[in-house]
C-alpha cells in the first residue's frame, strides 16, 4: 500500500490551539487524519530528527515558549458501535473527535454513562491521558480499551483497561509511557439502561430547581452543563486550562492536623488517605480573584488560573509558583500542576 502523505506546515502558530491563549509557534506542525498518515509521518526524517509534541485540543497544556520540533495533532474522525449486548454497547471514537460532541452524540443514540462528563474541553484522544473526571464519574468507569501508535516504531498497539493504569488525573501515559504512544481510537462500554449518578456536588439541587425528580441521562447532562457554565470560565471568553492544580492527596493524620487549625477545610476520603480541595486552600490563602500582571486566579473558582489578556507562559508559571510556595508555607501541602508544560519560558 502506498504511504499516505501528510502536509507539514512550517513555523505554525499555536496561539489559537491552546485554551490559555498563550503565544507560541511550532517549528513544524501536522494534523494526520488517518492512522496510515500518522505512521508515514512518524517514519519521516522530521519526526526522527526533531522533538515531538502531541497536541489535542490544547486545553490542558501550558505553552511556555516556541516549540522547536514537530507538533502532531491527531485529526482522525469517526464514532461507531462495534458490538451491542443485552446490557451495553461497545463504542469506538477516533482521537480527533471533540470530547463533548462525542458525549452528546452517545446520549442521542441511547448509549449512556458519560453524561456527567459533558462539556469537558478537548479531544477523545486525550481523554485517557489524565483519566478525565467530573461530577463523580471518570472515564475509567466506562473505558474498555484503546488503540495507539508507538512513536519509535510506528507500530499499532492495543491497551487494555488494566494496562492504562488509571488513577485520579493519571494514567500510564502520564508516567513511563509519556510521549511514547499516540492514541488514535478509544473504546467505551456504554450502558443500554440508564443508571444516572446525581449524588455529587450540585447536580441534585440543580435538578430539583428544574422540578425534575427522575432525570434522564440527557437531563443530567443539561444540569452538569449549566453548573459548569456558572462555575468555570469558558476559554472562548477568557483563557484558562481548567483546574490548574490537582486536588492534593494527604494522609489522614495530616488532614486531621489541618482540620484542628482550619475546621472548614474541604476534604474527601480517597482510599486510606484524604483528598483536599485545592481551590479551598488557594482561596483561604487570599488568591481568589487576585491578579499578578496579565494573569490571575479566577474570581469564581480560585483553582482556575486565567489569562486576562496578553499573558505569556512565563507569567502563568510565575503565578503558579507563587501560589504553590504560599500554600506550602501556610498549610504544608504541595500542589502539583495538572496541565503539562511545554517549551522553555521566554
Ligand atoms: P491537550 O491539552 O492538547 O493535551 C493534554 C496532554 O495529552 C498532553 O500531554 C498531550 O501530549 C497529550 N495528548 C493529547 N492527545 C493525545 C493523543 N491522541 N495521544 C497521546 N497523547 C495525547 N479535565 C478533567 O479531567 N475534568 C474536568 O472537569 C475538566 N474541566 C476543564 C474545564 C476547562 C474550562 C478547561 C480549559 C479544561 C478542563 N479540563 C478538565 C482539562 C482538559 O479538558 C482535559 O485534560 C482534556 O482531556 C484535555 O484534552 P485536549 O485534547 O485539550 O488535550
Ligand atoms: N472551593 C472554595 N473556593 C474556591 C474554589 C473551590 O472554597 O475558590 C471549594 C468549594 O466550595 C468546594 C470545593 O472547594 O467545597 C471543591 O470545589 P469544586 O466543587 O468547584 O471542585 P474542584 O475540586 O475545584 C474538581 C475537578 C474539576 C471538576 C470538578 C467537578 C480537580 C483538580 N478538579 O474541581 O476538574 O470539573 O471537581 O467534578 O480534580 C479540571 O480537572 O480541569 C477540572 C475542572
Amino acid at each position: 500500500m502506498a504511504a499516505e502523505t501528510v502536509q507539514i506546515h512550517e513555523h505554525h502558530p499555536l496561539d489559537g490551539l491552546n485554551t490559555f491563549g498563550l503565544p507560541a509557534s511550532a517549528r513544524f506542525f501536522a494534523a494526520p487524519d488517518s492512522e496510515a498518515g500518522l505512521q508515514s509521518l512518524l517514519a519521516s526524517e522530521m519526526a526522527r530528527d526533531f522533538p515531538l509534541m502531541i497536541l489535542g485540543g490544547g486545553s490542558n497544556v501550558i505553552l511556555a515558549g516556541d516549540f522547536p520540533g514537530l507538533v502532531i495533532q491527531p485529526a482522525m474522525k469517526g464514532i461507531r458501535c462495534l458490538e451491542a449486548t443485552a446490557q451495553d454497547y461497545l463504542v469506538e471514537a477516533a482521537a480527533g473527535e471533540v470530547w463533548h460532541d462525542f458525549v452528546q452524540y452517545a446520549l442521542a443514540q441511547g448509549w449512556y454513562g458519560l453524561e456527567n462528563l459533558s462539556l469537558i474541553p478537548g479531544s477523545v484522544g486525550a481523554s485517557p491521558i489524565q483519566n478525565i473526571g467530573a461530577y463523580g464519574v471518570e472515564i475509567t468507569d466506562f473505558f474498555d480499551s484503546l488503540t495507539a501508535v508507538e512513536v519509535a516504531s510506528g507500530k499499532q498497539r492495543e491497551f487494555t483497561h488494566a494496562e492504562c493504569r488509571f488513577a485520579y488525573r493519571d494514567s500510564v501515559f502520564k508516567q513511563e509511557l509519556a510521549d511514547r504512544y499516540i492514541i488514535t481510537r478509544v473504546r467505551f462500554r456504554l450502558q443500554r439502561m440508564p443508571a444516572v449518578k446525581i449524588a455529587y456536588g450540585d447536580i441534585q439541587k440543580e435538578l430539583s430547581e428544574r422540578g425534575i425528580e427522575n432525570p434522564s441521562p440527557q437531563q443530567v447532562a443539561d444540569a452538569v452543563i449549566a453548573i459548569r457554565q456558572r462555575k468555570l470560565p469558558s476559554p472562548a471568553d477568557i483563557g484558562n486550562a481548567g483546574s490548574f492544580f490537582k486536588n492534593p492527596v494527604v494522609s489522614l493524620e495530616k488532614c486531621r492536623q489541618l482540620q484542628q487549625q482550619y475546621p472548614a477545610l474541604v476534604a474527601y476520603p480517597q482510599g486510606a488517605d484524604m483528598k483536599l480541595a485545592a481551590g479551598w486552600l488557594i482561596d483561604q490563602a487570599g488568591w481568589k480573584g487576585r491578579r499578578m500582571g496579565p494573569v490571575g486566579s479566577y474570581e469564581k473558582q480560585a483553582l482556575v488560573l486565567v489569562n486576562h489578556g496578553g499573558a505569556t507562559g512565563h507569567d502563568v508559571l510565575a503565578l503558579a509558583q507563587a501560589i504553590q510556595a504560599d500554600v506550602l508555607q501556610r498549610f504544608g501541602v504541595e500542589l502539583e500542576m495538572e496541565p503539562r508544560v511545554y517549551g522553555v519560558a521566554n
